[in-house]
């Protein structure tokens, strides 16, 4: 990737910043500002070199959302010079973006001078704003993007061992591949979250009502191999009360929460022997309760000794909202888009750039 730091004769020019300013709003207030923070360093990096820039970012799926509590909360916590700063319109509402329309991507190009992608998050996007607007303007890679690129990269490129992969969250289907390529590269591959109950569902065991994706094609395979760790004891939720159970115990009325005690604790031992850890998802359905568990082992991996990357939106929430931010070696911004790039080593929008 060209590094925004190799851009000569910036001085005057506008510069057109992309950044995921896709941040969760509540009753009309950011609940969340990591990724703003995030952003920070870039546009100060550009200010400095006598630039102005045009923000661009999407919030929302469906490009409905009003970016005001966006922008109240950038200037906020963003101490330049509002002259120097505007903010264009939230980007997902034009039908050209999402459908990368070269028409669409010209238009947004001609408001600037100077392309820079500096929202990792949404790169494995091909939308119009991160893989059309490079094709017609001089493009880079922000601070934050590039500082992504070189943290995620340390898991595929000769990792440090012990190095032990955590793997929470759903949807079993669209992490089939980084399960794979990571029980060649990790030494344990933990599996917890709701992607814990599709495994135990293929052992045979019960799972009762509890949340599995019913496109789990490919699981037996992975299933065997002796470098994957499940839960032995999980969190039910029976009736109203939440109860600690063997995975192999569970209720057709029950509803798996989260990981058990004795499964914390084995997971507290494999991160002591560790010297890398990679995490990504959370280990239980924290919105109903089943919180605990990503807690603890939130604060058992910042007070290792090993070097840890951490990634998945719902967990950075948590990471945030516990004040941890600096106690791992590195957070990435990104959900999805995190996922993808360890599964596949680069994104749409990194290679755009190149
Ligand atoms: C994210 O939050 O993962 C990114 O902003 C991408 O959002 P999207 O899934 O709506 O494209």
């Amino acid at each position: 990737m060209r590094s925004i730091k190799q851009i000569e004769n910036i001085e005057g020019k506008t510069v057109l910043l992309r950044v995921d300013f896709n941040v969760p709003i509540k009753n009309g207030k950011v609940e969340d500002d990591f990724r703003i923070i995030k952003s920070l360093p870039t546009i100060s990096f550009v200010l400095e070199k006598g630039a102005k820039i045009v923000l661009i970012t999407h919030l929302g799926k469906d490009g409905s959302d009003s970016l005001e509590p966006v922008i109240k909360r950038f200037w906020e916590v963003a101490k330049f010079p509002k002259d120097k700063i505007e903010f264009y319109e939230n980007v997902r509402k034009f039908p050209g973006e999402e459908k990368n329309d070269p028409s669409f991507a010209k238009k947004l190009a001609a408001l600037g001078d100077i392309y820079v992608n500096d929202a990792f998050p949404v790169s494995h996007r091909p939308h119009a704003s991160i893989v059309g607007i490079p094709k017609y303007l001089p493009s880079y890679a922000g601070l934050q993007l590039e500082e992504e690129v070189k943290n995620l990269s340390r898991a595929f490129q000769k990792p440090e061992h012990p190095f032990l992969f955590i793997l929470g969250g759903a949807k079993f289907s669209t992490k089939i591949p980084l399960i794979e390529k990571y029980l060649e590269l990790a030494d344990q591959v933990f599996i917890g979250g709701a992607l814990a109950n599709d495994f135990l569902k293929a052992t045979g065991y019960e799972v009762g009502k509890s949340l599995v994706d019913d496109t789990n094609y490919g699981i037996e395979k992975v299933l065997k191999n002796k470098k994957l760790i499940l839960p032995v004891d999980v969190v039910v939720k029976s009736g109203e009360i939440l109860i600690n159970k063997k995975s192999d115990e569970v209720g057709k009325e029950e509803n798996i929460l989260d990981i058990g005690s004795e499964t914390v604790k084995n997971l507290a031992s494999l991160i002591q022997d560790s010297k890398f850890i990679l995490w990504n998802g959370p280990l239980g359905k924290y919105e109903e309760g089943g919180g605990n568990s990503t807690k603890e082992i939130l604060k058992l991996v910042a007070d290792s000794k090993a070097l840890s990357i951490i990634g998945g939106g719902d967990t950075v929430a948590l990471i945030s909202e516990m004040n941890m931010e600096d106690k791992f070696s590195s957070v990435s911004t990104g959900g999805g888009a995190t996922l993808e790039f360890l599964a596949n080593g680069t994104l749409p929008g990194i290679k755009a750039l190149e």
